[in-house]
């Protein structure tokens, strides 16, 4: 920690020096998280068993303060190699990451644990129902495998696995209002059963899972080879379309908000674990999104436990550490006795840009899409419109 690398620039620059540089942390921070912006949510599908099938999106909706859009109702997903041994959804009235004083205990809310088949507001399901051309496969309760369908809420089995490409959701057992946009849970595919994900503008994620290496062999039919993943959406996006043909059939590519905690990119780097905002925070390409320049490593062989924390004050942690624990309560000793007792102790901090919330700019791009503005009131912001410097600390 002596031999700090300290490196203040603008954004741009900042990236290029980050880039060159990109190494293994135990932690990987952002700070500034949250910013006031808009998206546009799924008012209506149309002939989704046909081929002509088309998505309407409502009035943009505005969303604002710490954490946003990532303090609204988030779904949990996972991606294989995967095996769950244990989850947990934690929320606070209050918590600083770097201050004891304004921190009260983060109280668990939502709990599973494999070995002992216990699940507490915990619903697993998948995308094992109809296909819809533009929709995608419609969500099903999981069976006790995460992948093959169920006619009621079932639990994951004890040594559960699925493998490359497979998936499977984590939601609140609290059941979801009638669908329809503005409502609870914004309008919604008829017939899934549709739960809330898990809220609050303080809360914290902690798993207990490993991500062994694929044995299948690869092929071009797998998308994913060997490349595992744990993160975090607006749950108005599955409920929706997770993978629409059609942007508008999801509110994802408006921006309503995902977060990558635990992800493997690319087969080059299929042992580091990136976090990334997919938001317009201070960004025009949402598929990009802003990335940590540094990553965790992945372990192949041994289980690891780890999670997220976003605290009420813009920061948000990803991290794994060994004394990771699920109590019923955790206070800001315990967090830290979590954070610090990783080795080496190192943390690669980035601090999102602090953007405008009043330009209108004229087109955007996210992944792979285009969509334009105005018309419908969509806007998004401006690159020039940023203030703030961005920073990377090397410690
Ligand atoms: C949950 O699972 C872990 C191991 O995965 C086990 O050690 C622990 O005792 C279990 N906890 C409860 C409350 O059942
Ligand atoms: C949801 O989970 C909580 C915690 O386990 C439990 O007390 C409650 O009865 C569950 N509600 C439903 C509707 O299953
Ligand atoms: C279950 O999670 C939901 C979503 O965050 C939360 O509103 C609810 O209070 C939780 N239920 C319990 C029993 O803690
Ligand atoms: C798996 O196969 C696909 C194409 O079939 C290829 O793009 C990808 O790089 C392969 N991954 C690995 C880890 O070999
Ligand atoms: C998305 O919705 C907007 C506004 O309703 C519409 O103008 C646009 O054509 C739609 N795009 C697609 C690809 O359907
Ligand atoms: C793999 O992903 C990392 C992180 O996004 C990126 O920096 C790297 O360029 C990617 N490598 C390839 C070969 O695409
Ligand atoms: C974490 O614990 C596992 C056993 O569960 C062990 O194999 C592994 O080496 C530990 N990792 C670190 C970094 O201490
Ligand atoms: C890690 O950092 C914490 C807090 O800064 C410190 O208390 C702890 O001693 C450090 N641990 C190691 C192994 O350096």
């Amino acid at each position: 920690m002596n031999a700090a690398v300290r490196l203040i620039c603008v954004f741009l620059a900042c990236l290029q020096v980050a880039r060159a540089e990109v190494s293994a942390y135990d932690q990987i921070a952002f700070s500034n998280v949250g910013f006031a912006g808009t998206y546009t949510p799924v008012k209506k599908f149309s002939n989704i068993d046909a081929d002509d099938c088309s998505c309407e999106v409502g009035d943009p909706q505005w969303f604002s303060g710490t954490n946003a859009p990532v303090s609204s109702y988030l779904s949990v997903h996972f991606r294989g190699p995967l095996k769950l041994h244990q989850f947990a959804y934690y929320d606070s009235p209050s918590f600083d990451v770097s201050s004891s004083a304004s921190s009260s205990d983060f109280t668990r809310r939502a709990y599973y644990n494999a070995s002992a088949q216990v699940g507490e507001n915990v619903t697993f399901l998948t995308a094992a129902g109809d296909s819809s051309k533009c929709l995608g496969k419609a969500l099903t309760y999981a069976g006790s495998d995460g992948t093959s369908k169920a006619s009621s809420a079932t639990l994951l089995q004890d040594n559960n696995y699925i493998s490359s490409d497979e998936e499977f959701i984590i939601f609140s057992n609290v059941s979801c209002p009638k669908s329809g946009v503005g409502k609870g849970c914004g309008y919604y595919r008829q017939g899934i059963p549709a739960y809330y994900g898990f809220g609050g503008v303080t809360k914290m994620f902690l798993f207990d899972f490993e991500m062994p290496r694929e044995t299948q062999s690869n092929s071009s039919s797998i998308e994913f080879y060997d490349l595992p993943a744990i993160w975090l959406l607006n749950d108005h996006i599955p409920r929706t379309a997770q993978y629409p043909t059609n942007p508008n059939c999801s509110c994802w590519a408006s921006g309503c908000g995902e977060f990558d905690i635990f992800e493997a990119m690319n087969g080059t780097e299929r042992d580091h674990f990136y976090s990334t905002f997919h938001t317009f925070q201070g960004i025009e390409y949402l598929g990009t999104g802003i990335q940590s320049y540094g990553y965790i490593p992945r372990d192949t062989r041994n289980a690891m436990r780890g999670g997220a924390i976003f605290d009420s004050t813009g920061n948000v942690i990803t991290f794994l550490s060994n004394a990771t624990k699920f109590d019923s309560s955790l206070s800001y000793n315990d967090i830290h006795s979590i954070l610090s007792a990783i080795p080496s102790n190192e943390t690669y901090s980035s601090k999102l840009m602090s953007i405008s919330a009043t330009a209108p700019s004229t087109t955007s791009k996210s992944s792979g899409f285009s969509l334009t503005t105005s018309a419908n009131g969509l806007w998004y912001y401006l690159f020039t419109a940023v203030t703030a410097l961005a920073q990377v600390f090397v410690i």
